[in-house]
This record gives C-alpha cells, sequence and structure tokens, in this order.
C-alpha cells in the first residue's frame, strides 16, 4: 500500500532518462508502484503498469518486436495504446477481450528526461524556457536513486546555508557562511522562489563555470520552486554565462527517491579546456562532485522532512523551505 498523498498522482514525475529507453523495456518504481516503460511502434513512450492484465507477471521482464511489447509469462502481445494483439493460446481470428488491452498511463519526454502521471495531470511539467532558447545547450545525466525521501531532497535544493559545510571539498570552502535577508517572490509563471547576488573568487575550475573575468566576479542566482518535487536554479555570471540546473525528485517509497538534474548553458560547452575534455565534461564532474556531497549528507537522515508547524527549529536562511513546506502541506491536504 501506498502511503503517498494521493494527490501526487496527479502530477508528472520525471522517472528516466530518454536515451535509456532507446534500447530496452525499463522497471520504473514511483509511488510505491511499478511501472513499465519502452518505446511504441510510432516512437513514442508506452508506459503501464508492470502487471500483465492476464496473471499480473511482470511485463517490463518481457521482449520488443518491432515496439509491441511481448509477456514472458504466456506471450501476449501489447502494441500501440496498449491494445493487446495476440494471445497466442486462442485460435487465430478470435476476438481479443477488451479487458485483455493494457492500460496506458500519461507519459511525455522533456528535456531528455521521461515524465510519467499516474493519474490525471493537474498541472504541467515545469518550465526551463531555456530549453527553447537556441542559445543554449542542454547537458543531461544519469538518473541516480538515493536513499532519501523526495522531501529532503527539495529542503535541500532550497538552502544555501549548507554550501559552506556540506559542499567544503568542492566549491564550499570560498562560501561565506552569513545568508543575507531572503525575499520570497514568484520569479515566473512557474517558480517561487529568491534572488541573491554574490561576490565569488573567481579561479580554477571556476573560471571554466563563469566563462573567464577577473579574479572576483559578481554572480546573480535565482533558485525557486514548482511543487512537488522541483527545482531551478539559474545562475548568471558577470561574464554574461548563464547555467541554469533543473533538479527534480520523484518518490518511490518513502526514504528512497529518484534523483536527476538537467544543466542549459550559454557558451559553447563543447569548447576544449584540454586536450581531450570540454566545457561539458569539467562542469559535469564538478556538478556530481557537488550533488554527491549532498547525498552522502542526506542519507545520514531518516524519513521524511517532518511538516508540522514546529517540529523543525527554522531560522531566517530556511524561509524557502518553510514556504516550500506550507505550499506543499497545502497541496497534500487538499
Ligand atoms: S501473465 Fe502475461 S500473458 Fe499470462
Ligand atoms: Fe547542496
Amino acid at each position: 500500500m501506498s502511503n503517498f498523498p494521493e494527490v501526487l498522482q496527479n502530477y508528472w514525475h520525471a522517472v528516466a532518462t530518454s536515451d535509456s529507453l532507446d534500447s530496452e523495456v525499463l522497471s520504473v518504481r514511483l509511488l510505491s508502484k511499478n511501472f513499465v516503460l519502452w518505446r511504441t511502434p510510432d516512437g513514442e513512450v508506452g508506459a503501464a503498469l508492470d502487471s500483465c492484465p492476464h496473471r499480473q507477471a511482470p511485463l517490463s521482464k518481457g521482449t520488443l518486436e518491432e515496439g509491441c511489447l511481448r509477456c514472458p509469462y504466456h506471450g501476449w502481445l501489447f502494441g500501440d495504446n496498449g491494445r493487446c494483439l495476440e494471445v497466442p493460446s486462442a485460435k487465430k481470428g478470435l476476438s481479443v477481450p477488451p479487458k485483455a488491452n493494457l492500460e496506458f498511463l500519461n507519459a511525455q519526454e522533456k528535456y531528455g528526461l521521461i515524465w510519467v502521471c499516474p493519474g490525471e495531470p493537474c498541472a504541467p511539467i515545469p518550465e526551463v524556457t531555456a530549453d527553447k532558447d537556441e542559445s543554449f545547450t542542454r547537458i543531461n545525466t544519469e538518473m541516480q536513486i538515493w536513499n532519501v525521501d523526495s522531501t529532503r531532497m527539495i529542503d535541500n535544493m532550497l538552502d544555501i546555508s549548507h554550501f559552506p559545510y556540506t559542499h567544503r571539498g568542492t566549491f564550499g570552502i570560498e562560501q561565506e557562511t552569513v545568508v543575507p535577508k531572503i525575499k520570497l517572490e514568484q520569479l515566473d509563471d512557474t517558480y517561487y522562489g529568491y534572488g541573491y547576488e554574490v561576490k565569488i573568487n573567481n579561479v580554477g575550475s571556476t573560471k571554466i563555470m563563469s566563462g573567464g573575468g577577473g579574479d572576483v566576479i559578481k554572480l546573480s542566482m535565482t533558485t525557486g520552486f514548482a511543487l512537488p518535487f522541483s527545482v531551478l536554479s539559474t545562475m548568471s555570471y558577470e561574464t554574461g554565462v548563464e547555467q541554469k540546473l533543473f533538479m527534480a525528485a520523484a518518490p518511490i517509497e518513502e526514504g528512497r527517491s529518484v534523483y536527476t538534474f538537467v544543466l542549459w548553458r550559454n557558451d559553447d560547452v563543447d569548447l576544449l579546456v584540454e586536450p581531450g575534455r570540454t566545457i561539458a565534461n569539467e562542469v559535469l564532474e564538478l556538478e556530481l562532485a557537488v550533488v554527491l556531497e549532498d547525498q552522502i549528507m542526506l542519507e545520514k537522515l531518516q524519513g521524511q522532512l517532518p511538516l508540522k508547524k514546529g517540529a523543525l527549529v527554522d531560522v531566517q536562511a530556511d524561509k524557502p523551505s518553510l514556504e516550500w513546506r506550507r505550499q506543499y502541506k497545502e497541496l497534500v491536504s487538499s
């Protein structure tokens, strides 16, 4: 049984990368349920409960035949829109009972990710406008599975006061510990959050991230969330280089989630910084190291982020998380 609030079924969740679906049938777990994903003959994403209508065998263990999915147990074959095309035990020409068809779920591809909505979508996939902007290049990473509740992941994505401590092995070493006063606002049509400006020490790999400039430069950032579990963080360097970092969590079980991030940059990410190494390689390596620091820290925390008022001690720097919790509580109790 799922302990997740029912309303989460009605949102889009990123569960796989588009690439991973090109060659195989995928089994993914979301909101305590197993789903099967594959590419149908028309190149679309097929998504259904990972349970054959006949005897509930896991279809993800089946095989693909020109985009149609064959169940591993008795060989029923499912095609576009989940239609059951063949029941091998039945005489040719006999009609297939309508209940033999697989019920397809809402699935979409966006930002190189496969998104699934098990219920009826009540909001679109969070918009990242850079994806439509030709001056930006998108960089994807693999999906990761963390032993961390999605609520704790969002709390962390919205938090800057952990930088000098959790991220002391990467960029945090240079960070100021005092967080300036945070003013929350609607950043655009999608994200609610805050903007801030920092001066950064622009040396080493930071200089590659920032696109050059002096040894100390100005960086303008925004961080905002879209319910339930997405965060967009934008960085604009004084040099004109911009980076958008989109992060999403998808709940598997309480205390376990899918995590991914997608980057967009407006510089030439294929430019070599040294032989055989591009800006994209450099930036990805840094971001992955940063994300690993978060994962190691968060996996030490148990269960959900307490949502009850007063259950946690919050200070001024925790304002964004407090607001996310307020809105999330409202959402799940609606
Ligand atoms: S369980 Fe799938 S064909 Fe029998
Ligand atoms: Fe972090």
